[in-house]
């Protein structure tokens, strides 16, 4: 945790000045901007080269911040007593009056959005009377940031400061529920859904290739190079990511555990797509990986990561 005082309000001053800048969360790094400013959330567009019609999740301190934006409903207060600050995003309506410039939503009526659970990026809100747009900060298709150098690395001296906050604990990003009408999964991340179903009361349909949620393209998380799942015996030359130890000295196999825990394989899932892509090799295969709990959003994320 690199960032003191003095830092945060550095960040703080570009902010103030319609900058974008790297900031952390416990899910992946953001690219943040004042979410009420129109020339600063183009700013965001234009540097993660994003087209304007998916909008960005817009980053709260707590729900009293919220309510001068959006509307809230019985499902959004259950959840969010339960798990914010934490790595979930809401889609809620949008307040008639509420300051959100118009690009964050392209328009739309409804907002995304999140209260992380981040020391440094929470010290930060309290200190600006803005909430912040942000979405992953990395270039649109590319894999995200889990550190301040991956952001580094995707937008070079495009931005003009990155807030350090370490490597991120959960390293996915955040589950997307809609709770308008009758709630439903956008996106699968960082809460497991039956954590999410046992405070709903019912099961839920999860629906990524919903129109209201753009983001969730064709191609998306993309190390740049082929990669194949439920690989049981890879190529000699290319890398092969595991979930639990095996007995060999092979330099082409990266582990994103050791000992099979899911919690553990998320966390490294993006830095090791990265550090696979950066030592040069040319494909991925990855071994079976169950398809319970975050076995589930890793396996979506893969899923993705091979249409490339
Ligand atoms: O963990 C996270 O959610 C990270 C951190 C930085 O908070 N953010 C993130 O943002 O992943 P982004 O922009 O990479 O992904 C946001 C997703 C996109 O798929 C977008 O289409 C969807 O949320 N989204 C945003 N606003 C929406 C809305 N009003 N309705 C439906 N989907 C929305
Ligand atoms: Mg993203």
């Amino acid at each position: 945790m690199k960032s003191n005082q003095s830092n945060i309000k550095k960040a703080k001053k570009y902010l103030n000045k319609n900058y974008c800048i790297g900031v952390p969360t416990e899910t992946v790094y953001g690219l943040a901007a004042n979410a009420y400013v129109d020339s600063a959330v183009k700013r965001i567009f234009n540097l993660k080269k994003r087209p304007k019609n998916n909008p960005l999740i817009v980053h709260y301190l707590d729900i009293d911040s919220l309510k001068r934006d959006c509307l809230i409903n019985d499902n959004f207060i259950k959840l969010y007593k339960k798990f914010s600050p934490g790595p979930i995003t809401y889609i809620l309506k949008l307040k008639k009056n509420s300051k959100i410039s118009k690009y964050v939503t392209n328009n739309g009526k409804n907002l995304a959005i999140r209260f992380p659970n981040h020391k440094i990026f929470k010290e930060l809100l309290k200190q600006l009377d803005y909430p912040l747009a942000a979405p992953s900060a990395n270039i649109t298709t590319k894999v995200s940031a889990v550190q301040a150098s991956d952001v580094k690395e995707e937008f070079g001296n495009k931005i003009k400061y990155i807030l350090d906050g370490g490597k991120c604990s959960v390293g996915i990003e955040s589950t997307i529920i809609n709770l308008i009408g009758k709630p439903t999964i956008l996106r699968l991340g960082g809460l497991d859904i039956s954590k999410i179903k046992n405070i709903i009361g019912f099961e839920l349909n999860i629906n990524p290739k919903n129109k209201v949620a753009p983001g969730q393209s064709r191609l998306h998380y993309s190390p740049g190079i082929p990669l194949k799942m439920n690989v049981i015996k890879p190529k000699n030359d290319e890398a092969f990511i595991l979930i639990k130890k095996r007995k060999t000295k092979l330099k082409n196999y990266f582990y994103l555990s050791t000992k099979n825990n899911l919690n553990e394989a998320t966390k490294n899932l993006y830095s090791c797509l990265r550090k696979i892509k950066n030592k040069g090799y040319r494909s991925i295969a990855v071994e079976k990986i169950s398809n319970r709990g975050l076995g589930k959003t890793i396996n979506d994320r893969l899923q993705r990561a091979s249409r490339y």
